[in-house]
Formats: structure tokens, sequence, C-alpha cells
């Protein structure tokens, strides 16, 4: 049973083409294994939406893959993971699924020496707490501000994650931030996006030195490769692993987008679009 099981790809998911930054991380880390990624396209963006919907949808595309066929399921949108990531692993149990927020805020708490930490996210992730609770549990003498920034969100998607444009705009938030820290400023910034690591660049310019960006992608991958491990789960070292694309809408534009996301191409004849 076991070893069938194990030959299962782990099951993705995003509201669109941003998971895609979490996947390269799994990618990286685990290239033996097989994925199986699903980008919500036609209802993203999630970061504007109510809880409620954002459940709900949540659930219908966890679904969506676990009907394919899944070993685990990786909830890569932060949006997604704040707001419906208990109810996934209680709906879907005994499959092993994680969400990006709690890798991400234990991220953030090794990061930071002096508990001073700025997140950044989507108004829906920021709205429900959820890093400020995950982290404040790890660390509870933290000092957690967060801020939406969801002009992010297209800048990334326009392919204007660096230069004139992506650095006013970083300023524009990341100043009125920075200074509700008093003095001392945070110590580390917490991406708590999928699209935010396309914006590094303008992001890091802005932060300065002494801000250290903290990005939930490779935590969220270590999380994974323990718990595939921990399970006896791993596919064997040797193989080459396969990614398969599902979306809700516009395959081409999640090919075009989805590419610079994954930093390899991705053809459109290659997503398949599925109704959920
Ligand atoms: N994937 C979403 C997140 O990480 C960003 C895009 C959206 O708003 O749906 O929160």
């Amino acid at each position: 049973m076991k070893a069938r099981l194990s030959e299962l790809p782990v099951g993705v998911f995003d509201s669109g083409v941003g998971g895609l930054t979490v996947l390269a991380a799994l990618r990286d880390l685990l290239p033996a294994e097989d994925f199986l990624y699903l980008g919500d396209t036609a209802r993203v963006p999630y970061g504007t939406k109510s809880a409620e919907s954002v459940s709900r949808y949540a659930v219908q595309a966890a679904g969506a893959l676990v009907r394919r066929g899944i070993k685990m399921l990786v909830v890569a949108c932060n949006t997604a993971s704040a707001v419906s990531i208990d109810c996934l692993q209680e709906c879907y149990q005994p499959l092993p699924v994680i969400g990006v927020v709690r890798p991400g805020a234990k991220a953030a708490c090794c990061a930071s020496a002096s508990g001073n930490i700025a997140v950044i996210a989507t108004e829906s992730t920021v709205n429900g707490g959820a890093y400020k609770c995950a982290i404040e549990n790890l660390r509870p003498d933290a000092n957690v501000i967060s801020a939406p920034c969801q002009l992010f969100v297209s800048l990334a998607e326009e392919g204007w994650g660096s230069g004139d444009i992506a650095e006013a705009v970083a300023r524009r938030y990341l100043e009125p931030l920075f200074q509700r820290f008093g003095e001392d400023g945070p110590d580390s910034l917490v991406l708590g996006c999928t699209h935010f690591p396309v914006l590094q660049q303008a992001l890091e310019s802005v932060a300065g030195p002494n801000v250290r960006l903290v990005d939930s992608a490779k935590t969220t991958a270590q999380e994974v490769e323990r718990i595939l491990c921990g399970a006896g789960l791993c596919r064997e070292k040797e193989r080459q692993g396969r990614v398969n694309f599902m979306a809700t809408d516009c395959a081409g534009r999640f090919a075009k987008v989805g590419s610079s996301f994954l930093g390899e191409a991705i053809s459109a004849e290659d997503v398949e679009i599925i109704d959920l």
C-alpha cells in the first residue's frame, strides 16, 4: 500500500499562478517527486474576497486534487492557508495537508533577532490575523505589525516586479508600516503572499540592509520533505519528477505569466482547464 501511495503526486493549489513560486521551491528540494498543480484562475484574486468565499473555493480546489489522487496537499496560497487550513486538514484527514502560513511564521521567528516582525500580505490574510497569531504562538514576545499590499499582486503579474514603479509602490507601502515600529524599526519582513518574492529586489532596496526578507516557500518545501520522509512516502531519488498543470480559466495567460513565476517555460497546451 505504502509503495503505491508514494507514487502519487503531491497536490499544490493556489488562487492562480502565484503558487508557482512555491512549486519552484518544492521542485528544487524534491526533484524526484511528481506534482499536480491547480490554479483557480477563474476566481483569482482570493486576497480581496471574504473568508467565507475563500474557504468555499479552497475546499472545492482541494477536492478536485484529492479526486485525482494525491499523497499530500500543499496549500500554496497564503490567503487560502490563512482562512481555511484547519478546515482542509479536518476535511481530508488522514491526507497530510499543509499551508504556507505556519512554515512562514517559523522562518520569521528564526530570522528575527529583535522580535520586531513586519508582515505584508493580501487584505484577507492581514484582516484574518493568521500570520500575527502563528508568529506569536511560536514567539510570544514578538511585536508583529502587518499591512495589506494588494497592488503588489498586479505588479508581479504585469511583469513589473522590479524598477522604478515597483520601488515607488514599495516605498508607499513599507515606509508607513516600518514607522509603526518606532525608532528601531523591524528586522524582518515576511512576504506573506505568493506574488511578493517576484518583487524581492524592489523590496530589498526599499527595506534596506538591516531588514531580512522572509519567504515561506523554502520553509514550506522543507516541511513537505519532512512529512513525506516521516511517512515513508518519498519517491526514489534517481528519477526526474513531472508536473501536471490545471487551471480553471485561460490556459494561455496561465502559461505566459506562470512561466516567469516558476522560472521555466510552461506551454499552454500542457495546462488542463477544469471546472470546480
Ligand atoms: N495567492 C494569493 C496569496 O498568496 C495572492 C493572489 C490572490 O489574491 O489571490 O495570498
